[in-house]
């Protein structure tokens, strides 16, 4: 077991993290953590685009005013403001960097020589993307800088287990000790060991928690580590309730987890029913671009009221070679399985996607515990309000990534070394002869979850799932107890600190708004505001 030390240790390689990494000065020596290669991320996945205003027809007033539609009233109207104004100048960076965005092709007047899309919410064109796999493109890019940097140390196939506290005088040597996060311990995959990795600032990158629940588009990394780390370290969490999900994930056997884009409904995609009829229009004036909760909701409603396993999603009225070009990972992925998009529909399902609350920051990416900064899908910026427009989540990550590294810059040199710190214990645990207890639990939480946690809820429902939380985190701690860690232990124990995150915060919003749809209160109540939960004090 070893100890490194490192100026900044920024744990999660999505967009969040590598916008930090890049964004932090040169003589900043940084640790950057993955719990796979590089690319395990939700970041390396995405398709649609990052939304900015980027067009002359297009205003930042009006990006401002869609995202606070989409969010339900819920947006924080300066996070919002911030997030749009710095839009432009992130994505300016990611093309300076060499992000290879889709152009336009032909003749064009256009003062803008990118291509930008629609996607739900959005009252013009302004998502930038690389076809349908803008995800690969950015997190490719920034992989291949951060590649360059010699101050920043990959450490891949590892997992951050908690949070290192230590007891410190202020900032600049200020009398009065505060408990500030000076490093983490994590867990080195490969070899089995749990190392220290020391730092004088911590930013949890980790991406969201969509892993919670049965049937996501989210990859296996996406188990909220971060904010059950925060948590456990003392940091508040809001809005944990509005989970995401994603209208159009293909319906296959063979497709874990695959996505498909709500671009194509920007482009003209139809949603059907079996019969073949589209019905949107009966649920909202936009159609198919209505917001992603509207949109989740009417499937859902749909296929409860058919019994059918799934909708379809058609675009095979649009010329193939248009098809083709714009969609060509979804065209591919479908091919494979025996689907020509150009010709039929997609069998979809909604699935959990995103996650809207997490991390409580400030504008410059810190949480309530010093020296701990979140960034990205682990933090709550209020931002996204009851409902994440689409494409405004890279863009989260672009913006707040270069606030934190900023800030982080600009004061770290008054931040106190850490002192050494005692090594992971092992002394007392031995190996366990029952893992299936593990795979048992992982499916019984992400069945409950899904099962009464889901697009729509009631009283009863959240009960059944908070009482089995809390027999399973029971169990799981005593699990941790006295065995050694995997990583799917450690996501396990994070996963069912996320599942009662999300049902306690649910169980206090006693209205449907956004994301959140409760049977028992299906109105508003615009008395209540944000969910905030506070840590027990340990
Ligand atoms: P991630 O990109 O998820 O990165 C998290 C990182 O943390 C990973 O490197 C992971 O390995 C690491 N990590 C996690 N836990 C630990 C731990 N304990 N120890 C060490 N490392 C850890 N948004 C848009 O704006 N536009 C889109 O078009 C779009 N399309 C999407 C398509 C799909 C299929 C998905 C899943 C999401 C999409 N989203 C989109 C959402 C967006 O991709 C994510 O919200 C965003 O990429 C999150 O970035 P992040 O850096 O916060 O986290
Ligand atoms: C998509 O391409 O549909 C995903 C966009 C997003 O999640 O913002």
């Amino acid at each position: 077991m070893a100890t490194f030390r490192h100026d900044v240790l920024i744990i999660g390689s999505g967009a969040a993290g590598l916008t930090t990494a890049l964004r932090l000065p040169d003589d900043c020596r940084i640790a950057l953590l993955s719990k796979g290669e590089l690319t395990s991320a939700s970041t390396y996945y995405a398709q649609g685009g990052v939304a900015a205003v980027l067009d002359q027809e297009d205003s930042l007033e009006s990006h401002v005013a869609d995202t606070h539609v989409a969010g339900g009233g819920l947006c924080h109207d300066d996070a919002v403001r911030y997030t749009v104004e710095n839009g432009p100048d992130a994505i300016r960076w990611l093309i300076d960097l060499g992000v290879d965005f889709t152009r336009l092709t032909g003749d064009n007047d256009s003062a803008l020589p990118y291509h930008l899309t629609r996607e739900g919410g959005h009252s013009h064109r302004r998502i930038i993307h690389a076809a349908d796999a803008t995800g690969k493109a950015i997190s490719g890019t920034l992989i291949g800088q951060v590649r360059k940097k010699d101050n920043v140390t990959r450490f891949e196939y590892r997992v951050a287990v908690d949070l290192i506290l230590q007891e410190h005088n202020g900032p600049n040597g200020q009398k009065g000790k505060e408990k500030r996060c000076c490093g983490a311990y994590v867990h080195n995959i490969e070899t089995g060991e749990t190392d220290v990795i020391l730092a004088r600032a911590v930013v949890l990158a980790t991406g969201g928690a969509s892993k919670v629940y049965l049937y996501t588009s989210n990859p296996d990394v996406a188990t909220g580590d971060g904010i059950a780390m925060a948590w456990r370290a003392g940091c508040r969490v809001a809005n944990m309730e509005f989970m995401q999900f994603h209208p159009t994930c293909l319906y296959h056997p063979k497709a874990k987890s695959f996505l498909v884009t709500e671009a194509i409904r920007g482009e003209g995609g139809h949603l059907l029913l079996p019969s073949g009829e589209r019905f949107m229009h009966r649920f909202d004036e936009r159609g198919e671009l209505a917001p992603r909760d509207v949109v989740a909701r009417a499937i859902d409603h749909e296929m409860k009221r058919l019994g059918a396993d799934c909708l379809y999603l058609d675009i095979s009225h649009k010329p193939a070679d248009f098809i083709i070009e714009h969609f060509p990972t979804v065209y591919a992925k479908c091919l494979q399985l025996g689907l020509d998009i150009t010709r039929d529909p997609m069998p979809v399902v909604p699935a959990a996607h995103y996650t809207c609350g997490g991390v409580m920051i400030n504008e410059n990416g810190q949480t309530d515990v010093p020296g701990l900064y979140a960034i990205g899908e682990t933090s709550f910026t209020g931002l996204h309000g009851a409902n994440r427009m689409a494409s405004n989540s890279l863009l989260e990550c672009l913006v707040y990534g270069k606030a934190s590294a900023e800030h982080i810059g600009a004061t770290l040199a008054d931040v106190p070394e850490p002192r050494e710190h005692k090594e992971w214990d092992e002394s007392q645990v031995t190996d366990s002869d029952e893992d299936v207890v593990i795979s048992h639990n992982w499916d019984e939480l992400r069945r409950f979850m899904w099962d009464y946690v889901g697009i729509v809820r009631t009283e009863k429902r959240l009960e059944r799932a908070l009482h089995r939380a809390e027999l399973l985190r029971n169990e799981i701690a005593e699990y941790y107890s006295n065995y050694h860690i995997s990583n799917d232990l450690l996501e396990l124990r994070n996963l069912v600190v996320i599942a009662e995150l999300i049902i306690r915060s649910a169980m206090q919003r006693k209205e449907s708004r956004g994301l959140h749809f409760m049977r028992d209160y299906p109105g508003t109540n615009d008395e209540v505001v944000d969910t905030v939960l506070t840590p027990p004090i340990s």
